[in-house]
C-alpha cells in the first residue's frame, strides 16, 4: 500500500451551457442567436482515431458485437451498421500530451456445522439497516468506520438543475432518474460531515455520481470536511447519445418535409423523435436532406455526447493532526490506497490506456516527486524494462461494462419476478421498453430482457468495479466499509468478497430482500473464492 495517487491519466472538462431564452425551443435558440448546438458531425470520432478508446468495431454509438456478447445484450440491441462520418463523439477523448434499526445481521441466516463454521471463523460479516441514512448515521460510533464506498442518488432532475438536498429542504419538489424521488438532489453538507465524524482519520471515501452533478457533490463534501484527492472515471461506453437534431427541429418546426437521400443500417429501436437521427422502427435510419436555409446551416448539429464515463470522487478525511501519513496509518490503519492490490493486470481490460509500460518513480526522501511529478508536466516518467509483474499501476480511469442481467440476478431466485413492462408501465416490445432511459440506458434490459427479473433496482453498479473500489481504499481485510446508499447491494457484496466486514443503509422497503439475497449469494461466492486458501490457514 502507498500514499501515492492514482495514475493521472484523465483530466476532466466541464460541459456548460446558459439557459435557452425564455419561451424559445432549442431549435428557435439556435436560429436566433446561433448557440445552444453542438457540433455533433464535425466532432464526431472517425473510424481508426486514437481519440477514441472504446470498441473498435465501426458503429456510430460504441456497441459492438463483442461488447453486446460482455453487456449481455441481446442480438436485437447490436448496431449493424455505422454512421458515414464516423462515431456519435463521446464524453471521453483521448489525445496524448506530447501529442440501529438493525434489520437483519446476515451471518446469522444460516445454519452450519461446527466444522465448518470454525473453517469460516473469519467470514466477513454484514449489517444492513433499513432507513434514511440521515438517522442511522447519528447511530454510529464516531472513528468506527474504515472506509465508504457508495453511489449516492444522482440529483438527475427533469430541469438539469444541480441541487443538494439542503436546496430540496427550502421547498423544491422534484424527481430524479426514472421518476425516482430519492434521485432529485446529491446529498448535501450535512451527510458528509456526519460520514466524517464516523469515519476514522485518514479514511477514504469514494463517491459515484454523474458528470452532470459532480460539481455539486464535490462542493458538498468539501463543505463538510473531506478533501478531494481525485476523481475516478468508471468508463463504460455503452451509453446512448440522447441528442436533438437541431437541422430537424428547425425544419419541423418551419412545417417543411425533409427528403430521405439514404440511410444507415441499425437494429436497435430508440425512442423518442430526432435521437439519433429520428424514429427508427425498421432497422434503417434515415438520412435526411435539410429542407430549408436555416436546417442547410445548422445541419449535423445536436445537443448532447455520447455518455461514456461516469466519474466518482475519491475523498480522505484529514489525517489525525500531527500524525505523519506512516503514523496514522499504523495508529488508525487508514491514509494509504492499495496500490498493488488494485494494479491493472497485463491484458485486463479494465485498462485502455497504451500498452507502453512505464512506472512512476517513488517519491525521494524529501516527500517531493521525482518522476511522479514529471509525468503531470509534459515529460515522462520512466519507461522500465521490467515491468511490474503484478500489473499497471492503477489509474484514475477504470473500464468495464455495466451490470450483465445475470450479475443483477445472482442469488434471488427466491423473490417474486417482475416483468418490465410491470416496471416501466410500458407494452412489452414497444418502442418505450427497447429504447433509452435517462443516460441512454434501459435498466430493464439484458440478455433475456423478456424474462421477468426479480432485481428492479434501476441503477445497480458492476460488482467488478465495485470489488476494485473496495480493495482500493478499504485497508487491511477485517476492516469495515460503509455504503449509506445500498440500493441492491453491490456494494455490501463487493466489500464481503474482498474480505471486508460490511454495514449498509437503505431506506427503501423494496430493496432490502434484494441486498438480502444478494448479500446472501457474496458469501457463498466468498467461500468458494477462498476454499484453498482457508484449508491451508492462509487466509488473513
Ligand atoms: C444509486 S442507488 C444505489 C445503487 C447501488 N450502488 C447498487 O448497485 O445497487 C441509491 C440508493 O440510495 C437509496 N437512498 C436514497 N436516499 C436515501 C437515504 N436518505 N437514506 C438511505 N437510503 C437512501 C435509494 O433508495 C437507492 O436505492
Amino acid at each position: 500500500m502507498g500514499e501515492y495517487g492514482l495514475m493521472q491519466c484523465v483530466r476532466p472538462a466541464l460541459l456548460l451551457r446558459k439557459p435557452l431564452e425564455k419561451g424559445l425551443s432549442i431549435a428557435s435558440n439556435v436560429q436566433k442567436h446561433g448557440a445552444g448546438a453542438l457540433n455533433i458531425d464535425e466532432c464526431r470520432f472517425g473510424y481508426g482515431d486514437p481519440c477514441w478508446v472504446g470498441p473498435q468495431d465501426a458503429d456510430t454509438l460504441g456497441n459492438t458485437s463483442k461488447r453486446n456478447s460482455m453487456f449481455g445484450l441481446g442480438s436485437k440491441e447490436m448496431q449493424t451498421g455505422g454512421h458515414p462520418q464516423g462515431r456519435w463523439p463521446a464524453n471521453l477523448y483521448q489525445c496524448s500530451d506530447d501529442d440501529t434499526n438493525l434489520l437483519n445481521t446476515i451471518d446469522n441466516t444460516h445454519e452450519e456445522s461446527n466444522m465448518t463454521k470454525d473453517l469460516w471463523a473469519d467470514m466477513p460479516t454484514a449489517k444492513i439497516l433499513h432507513g434514511d441514512c440521515m438517522e442511522l448515521l447519528r447511530s454510529l460510533p464516531s472513528n468506527s468506520i474504515d472506509a465508504i464506498v457508495t453511489d449516492p442518488p444522482y440529483g438527475m432532475s427533469g430541469d438539469g438543475i444541480m441541487r443538494t438536498w439542503a436546496d430540496l429542504e427550502e421547498g423544491h419538489n422534484v424527481k430524479g432518474f426514472m421518476g425516482k424521488s430519492w434521485d432529485s438532489a446529491v446529498p448535501c453538507h450535512n451527510f458528509f460531515a456526519e460520514c466524517l465524524r464516523v469515519i476514522k482519520p485518514g479514511g477514504h471515501m469514494i463517491a459515484f455520481s454523474s458528470t452532470r452533478t459532480v460539481c455539486a457533490l464535490g462542493m458538498a463534501a468539501q463543505q463538510g470536511g473531506w478533501r478531494v484527492r481525485d476523481m475516478l472515471h468508471w468508463c463504460y461506453f455503452s451509453g446512448f447519445p440522447k441528442s436533438h437534431d437541431i437541422s430537424k427541429a428547425i425544419d419541423r418546426e418551419a412545417g417543411a418535409v425533409r427528403e430521405v437521400v439514404g440511410n444507415y443500417s441499425v437494429s436497435r429501436v430508440f425512442d423518442g423523435s430526432d435521437l439519433v437521427g429520428g424514429n427508427v422502427a425498421s432497422g434503417k435510419i434515415n438520412i435526411t436532406k435539410p429542407a430549408t436555409q436555416d436546417a442547410q446551416r445548422w445541419d449535423g448539429f445536436g445537443t448532447a455526447l455520447k455518455p461514456a464515463v461516469e466519474p466518482a470522487l475519491l475523498l480522505r478525511k484529514p489525517l489525525e493532526q500531527g500524525l505523519t501519513i506512516a503514523k496514522n496509518v499504523i495508529k488508525h490503519g487508514t491514509g494509504a490506497l492499495n496500490i498493488d492490490g488494485c494494479r491493472f493486470a497485463f491484458g485486463d481490460s479494465c485498462w485502455v490506456g497504451d500498452t507502453e509500460i512505464w512506472e512512476p518513480m517513488d517519491r525521494g526522501p524529501s516527500g517531493k516527486d521525482s518522476n511522479v511529478g514529471s509525468e503531470v508536466y509534459g515529460y515522462k516518467g520512466a519507461t522500465i524494462n521490467t515491468p511490474n509483474k503484478k500489473g499497471r499501476w492503477p489509474a484514475n480511469l477504470y473500464q468495464c461494462p455495466k451490470a450483465s442481467r445475470s450479475e443483477r440476478e445472482e442469488g434471488l431466485e427466491h423473490l417474486q419476478s417482475k416483468t418490465r413492462s410491470e416496471l416501466t408501465g410500458r407494452k412489452e416490445g414497444s418502442a418505450g421498453l427497447e429504447g433509452s432511459y435517462g443516460d441512454g440506458n434501459n435498466p430493464y434490459s439484458g440478455a433475456n430482457y423478456k424474462q421477468p427479473i426479480h432485481n428492479i433496482h434501476p441503477t445497480v453498479k458492476p460488482l467488478k468495479l465495485m470489488r476494485w473500489c473496495c480493495r482500493l481504499i478499504g485497508g487491511q481485510r477485517g476492516s469495515t466499509i460503509l455504503d449509506p446508499f445500498a440500493g441492491s447491494g453491490t456494494t455490501l457484496m463487493a466489500g464481503i468478497l474482498e474480505g471486508f466486514d460490511v454495514v449498509g443503509m437503505e431506506m427503501t422497503d423494496d430493496y432490502l430482500p434484494i441486498i438480502e439475497g444478494r448479500v446472501r449469494w457474496a458469501k457463498e461466492q466468498y467461500k468458494r473464492e477462498n476454499a484453498q486458501l482457508s484449508l491451508f490457514g492462509d487466509l488473513k
